[in-house]
């Protein structure tokens, strides 16, 4: 060994002593400081109000951390409301547009949290509407998807050429009646009073003027069906309003009329549309037989049923 290198060793025992001595000295300070508080607290035994002695710190926490009575207890599964917490967007479409969906998330959902990109499994996880619902609508609509797209808001459906294309295999009578009873709505398509969301109707009144200012709406489709609006019946309450948009000249006549005809309803006499009552109808037997062989109708005499002339 050189001088050099001795030295070196001697400088070095000599701080390591140092050191050590001055973290005896320490911990036997800490030592007796954690003494004497412990002391101190079963001297005086706590009550209201007084401060509670600082923790001795090293010593408490591995006593705590070897307690181990944290687990001693059975989780709880998750709520609903544990869901809603975190996943608040689904929850809300579910309360505001699930309908019969809005039913605990578990009851779909029986395994979650589960997707793992690597695996790919993400479809796998996912809940199956057939499980539940086999087949409601047949064989050929089996791609669930395809419709109701959104399965936390299922009856929201919106409009596609899947969509389309599919109107008639689940609604036989519209399609049916517009091919049956020609008019210029056979030649409208679905979607055109059926836009955007299955299931929306648009109103008459979006793409034609009413019969006279301010008819309800609710009176359009008691004369025409949406689907054969040619084929008109006429309720027995409907108003001379309505025909005097193309009969005015009638309507004039016979709301000016002193006979007992002014009191008749247009739809009384006119159940249907271009549909012309006889009058033994109303009045089976008016004059004797011989009296009617000499004339054509009623009319030769009557004249006008609109107008009747009397006394
Ligand atoms: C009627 C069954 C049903 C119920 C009830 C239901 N889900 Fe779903 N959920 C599904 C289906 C099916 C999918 C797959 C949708 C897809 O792949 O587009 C899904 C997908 C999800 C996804 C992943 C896709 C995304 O949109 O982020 C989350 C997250 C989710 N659901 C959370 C919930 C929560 C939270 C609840 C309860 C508040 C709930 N679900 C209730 C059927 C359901
Ligand atoms: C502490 C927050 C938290 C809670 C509570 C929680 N989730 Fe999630 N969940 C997440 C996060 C974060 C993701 C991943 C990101 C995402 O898809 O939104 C996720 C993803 C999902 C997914 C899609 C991916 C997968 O692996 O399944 C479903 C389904 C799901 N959660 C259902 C539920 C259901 C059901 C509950 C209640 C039983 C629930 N979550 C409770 C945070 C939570
Ligand atoms: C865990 C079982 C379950 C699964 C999975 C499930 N549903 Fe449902 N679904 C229900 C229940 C329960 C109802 C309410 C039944 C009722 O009203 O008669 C319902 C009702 C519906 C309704 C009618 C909604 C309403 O408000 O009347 C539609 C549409 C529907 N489900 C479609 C789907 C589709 C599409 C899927 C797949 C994305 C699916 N369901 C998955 C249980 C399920
Ligand atoms: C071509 C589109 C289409 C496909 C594909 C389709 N659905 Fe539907 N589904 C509808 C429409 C439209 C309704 C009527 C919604 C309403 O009542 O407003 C409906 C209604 C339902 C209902 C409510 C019960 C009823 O019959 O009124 C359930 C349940 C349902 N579908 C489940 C399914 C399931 C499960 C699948 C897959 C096997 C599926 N649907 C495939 C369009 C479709
Ligand atoms: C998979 C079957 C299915 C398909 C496809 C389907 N519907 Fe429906 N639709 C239904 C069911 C079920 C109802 C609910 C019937 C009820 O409430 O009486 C409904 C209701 C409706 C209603 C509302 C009736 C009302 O009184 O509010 C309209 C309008 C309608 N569908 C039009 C269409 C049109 C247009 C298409 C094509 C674009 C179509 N539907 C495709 C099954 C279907
Ligand atoms: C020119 C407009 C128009 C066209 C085209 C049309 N609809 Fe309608 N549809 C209506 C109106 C308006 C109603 C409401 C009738 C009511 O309130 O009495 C209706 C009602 C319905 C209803 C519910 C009541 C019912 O009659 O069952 C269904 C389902 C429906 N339409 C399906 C269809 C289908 C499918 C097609 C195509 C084949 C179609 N509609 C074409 C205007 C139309
Ligand atoms: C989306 C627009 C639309 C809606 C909604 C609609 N129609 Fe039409 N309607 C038409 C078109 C287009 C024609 C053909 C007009 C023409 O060529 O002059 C028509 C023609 C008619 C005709 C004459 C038919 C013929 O063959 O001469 C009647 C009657 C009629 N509509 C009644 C109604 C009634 C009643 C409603 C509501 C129940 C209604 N429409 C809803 C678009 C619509
Ligand atoms: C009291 C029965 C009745 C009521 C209510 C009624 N209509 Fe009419 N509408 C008719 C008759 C009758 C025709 C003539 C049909 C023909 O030309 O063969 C007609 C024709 C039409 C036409 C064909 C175009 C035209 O002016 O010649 C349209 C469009 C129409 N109605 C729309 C409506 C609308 C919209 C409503 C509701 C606001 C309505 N109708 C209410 C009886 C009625
Ligand atoms: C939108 C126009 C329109 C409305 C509204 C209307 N009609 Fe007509 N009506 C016609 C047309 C067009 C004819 C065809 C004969 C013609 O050219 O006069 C007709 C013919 C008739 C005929 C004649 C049949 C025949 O054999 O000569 C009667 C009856 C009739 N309408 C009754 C009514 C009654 C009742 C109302 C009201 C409830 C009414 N119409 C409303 C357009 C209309
Ligand atoms: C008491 C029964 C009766 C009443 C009420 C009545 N009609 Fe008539 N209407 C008839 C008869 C019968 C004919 C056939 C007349 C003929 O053969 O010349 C007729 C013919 C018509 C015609 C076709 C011939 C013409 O005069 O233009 C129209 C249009 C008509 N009615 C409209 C109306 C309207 C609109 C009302 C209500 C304001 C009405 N009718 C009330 C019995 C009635
Ligand atoms: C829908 C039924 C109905 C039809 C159809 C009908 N009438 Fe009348 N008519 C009446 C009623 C109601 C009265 C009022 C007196 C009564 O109660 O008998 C009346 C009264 C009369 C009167 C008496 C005049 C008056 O003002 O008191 C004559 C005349 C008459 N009708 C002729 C005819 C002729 C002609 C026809 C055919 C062109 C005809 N009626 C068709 C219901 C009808
Ligand atoms: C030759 C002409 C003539 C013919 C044809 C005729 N009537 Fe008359 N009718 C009359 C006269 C005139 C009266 C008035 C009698 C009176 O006021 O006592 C009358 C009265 C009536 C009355 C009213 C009776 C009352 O008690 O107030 C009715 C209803 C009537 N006719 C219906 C008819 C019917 C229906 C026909 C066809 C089947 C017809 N008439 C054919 C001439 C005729």
């Amino acid at each position: 060994m050189d001088g050099k290198r001795r030295r070196a060793l001697l400088y070095f025992t000599l701080a390591f002593s140092l050191l050590a001595g001055w973290i005896m000295t320490a911990c036997t300070a800490a030592a007796e400081r954690d003494r004497a508080m412990v002391a101190l607290a079963a001297e005086q035994p706590a009550s209201a109000g007084d401060r509670i002695a600082p923790a001795p710190v090293t010593a408490n926490r591995v006593a705590q951390a070897q307690k181990g009575d944290l687990y001693d207890f059975e989780p709880e599964p998750l709520t609903l409301a544990d869901c809603a917490r975190c996943h608040i967007r689904h929850f809300e479409q579910i309360r505001n547009e699930g309908g019969g969906h809005r039913i605990d998330c578990r009851q779909c959902h029986e395994v979650f949290h589960a997707y793992n990109p690597r695996r790919n499994n993400y479809d796998e996880l996912m809940p199956r509407c057939t499980d539940c619902h086999g087949l409601p609508h047949g064989e050929t609509q089996s791609a669930c998807f395809d419709c109701h797209d959104q399965a936390h808001a299922p009856k929201k459906i919106p409009f596609s050429e899947r969509l389309v294309s599919a109107c008639a295999d689940c609604h036989q009578s519209p399609a049916s009646e517009l091919k049956q009873y020609s008019s210029k709505h056979s030649g409208v398509g679905c979607q055109a009073c059926h836009p955007q969301n299955h299931g929306r109707i648009l109103s008459c009144l979006q793409c034609h003027g009413p019969h006279y200012d301010a008819q309800p709406l609710a009176e359009c489709t008691q004369c025409h069906g949406a689907h054969k609006p040619l084929e008109l019946d006429f309720p027995a309450n409907a108003t001379a309003k309505t025909c005097n948009d193309c009969h005015s000249q009638v309507v004039t006549l016979w709301t000016g009329t002193p006979s007992r005809h002014g009191e008749v309803s247009c739809a009384q006499c006119h159940a249907r549309h271009l549909v012309v009552p006889s009058c033994t109808e109303c009045h089976p037997q008016p004059h004797s037989e011989g009296m009617l062989a000499k004339f054509s109708g009623c009319l030769d005499c009557h004249i006008d049923v609109h107008d009747l002339p009397v006394r």
